[in-house]
């Protein structure tokens, strides 16, 4: 069944746990998704970012969700747009069945430069008081994402000298986040602590310093009744790095975000986990793998189905991890 974003996170705030929020382009990964929800009862958050709209078509996602939620009646749905950037993006995902939209107002919508707070507030509030007149959830989010041992953000161009960006706008502020949850009225907020978008976030095992877990126990401590997201939440586990190394890849070593991190986040009020990378790894080690073993090899399913396997693993892992399991 259906369900909004605010419903579920309200559920795993009474219960105590948090939902990991994986990314789909296309029927494996949704699959992949289900199965693992169906084989330990957990609910889901399936978003799709603007990058999975146009890859796989509105009305392909869409129906996608109908079938999904067809084949596993028991399963609860949150259907989620990933990083819009305006209103355009989260009124037509509202339109095509989704049930909850993120309004990243934390970068200009060409996603070049941090937004100024006004903008990122102004724009936050117009997509929430539209998407609620619909019952659809919001989330919005406050800080910009980027590394706290180089001073990168994701935007292309931070503001500032040599376009690094400050510790002040890659961790939220606590007090700003209280104004802007109270005025915005989103159902969820993202925050920036340290985290960033792919593979390549940490260069050692992070600690406090590169990492900050203690933004989010700050603002919680505030905004007690406030479902918090974290995005950039892969953990980028040794064993995936080592299956696409294994089997003819080439990624340098790097380091994500511990599970056991974001299960101290889940105590503190994450409620929402933002995965892609692990699951892009998953399936590309397995893609790889058949690739080198079996040369000869040309049916495309001979390829996914070890990967949706693996994805599905992925997935299991971080419902059981996280609390999810058993909650559905
Ligand atoms: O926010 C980033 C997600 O991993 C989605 O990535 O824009 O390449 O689909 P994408
Ligand atoms: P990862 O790249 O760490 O998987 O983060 C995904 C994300 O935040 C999507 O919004
Ligand atoms: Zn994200």
């Amino acid at each position: 069944a259906r369900i909004t974003l605010r419903q579920l996170l309200d559920h795993a705030a009474e219960r105590g746990y948090g939902v990991p929020a994986f990314n789909i382009n296309n029927m494996e990964q949704g699959l992949a998704i289900m199965e693992a929800a169906k084989a330990c009862d957990a609910p889901v958050i399936i978003q799709a970012s603007r990058g999975a709209r146009t890859y796989a078509n509105d009305i392909m996602l869409a129906k996608m969700i109908d079938a999904l939620a067809e084949i596993y009646p028991d399963i609860p749905v949150c259907m989620h747009q990933d990083h819009g950037n305006d209103e355009a993006t989260c009124m037509t995902a509202i339109r095509h069945g989704f049930t909850s939209v993120m309004m990243d107002g934390s970068l200009e919508a060409d996603a070049k430069t941090p937004a100024s707070y006004e903008y990122n507030l102004e724009i936050t509030e117009r997509v929430a008081r539209m998407a609620h007149w619909v019952g659809a959830s919001v989330e919005g989010e406050l800080g910009v994402l980027g590394s706290l041992e180089t001073g990168e953000s994701e935007a292309e161009d931070g503001h500032g000298a040599e376009g690094k960006l400050s510790q002040d706008q890659l961790l939220t502020d606590p007090d700003q986040a209280v104004d802007f949850v109270t005025r915005t009225k989103v159902d969820a907020l993202a925050i920036a602590c340290g985290t960033s978008h792919g593979a390549y976030k940490f260069t050692r095992k992070p600690t406090g310093d590169i990492l900050a877990m203690r933004v989010i126990e700050e603002i919680h401590a505030k905004l007690p009744n406030t479902h918090l997201v974290m995005h950039g939440s892969s953990s980028v586990p040794q064993e995936l790095q080592d299956v696409i190394n294994r089997y003819g890849g080439d990624m340098p070593q790097t380091f994500g975000v511990p599970v056991e991190e974001i299960v101290r986040g889940i105590k503190h009020g994450v409620r929402k986990v933002n995965i892609d990378t692990d699951c892009r790894m998953a399936m590309a080690g397995q893609f790889r793998k058949v690739a080198l073993e079996r040369p000869g090899e040309f049916d495309p399913r001979k390829f996914l189905k070890p990967a949706m396997d693996a994805m599905r693993d992925l997935c299991r892992a971080r419902f059981e991890a996280f609390g999810t399991a058993g909650n559905a």
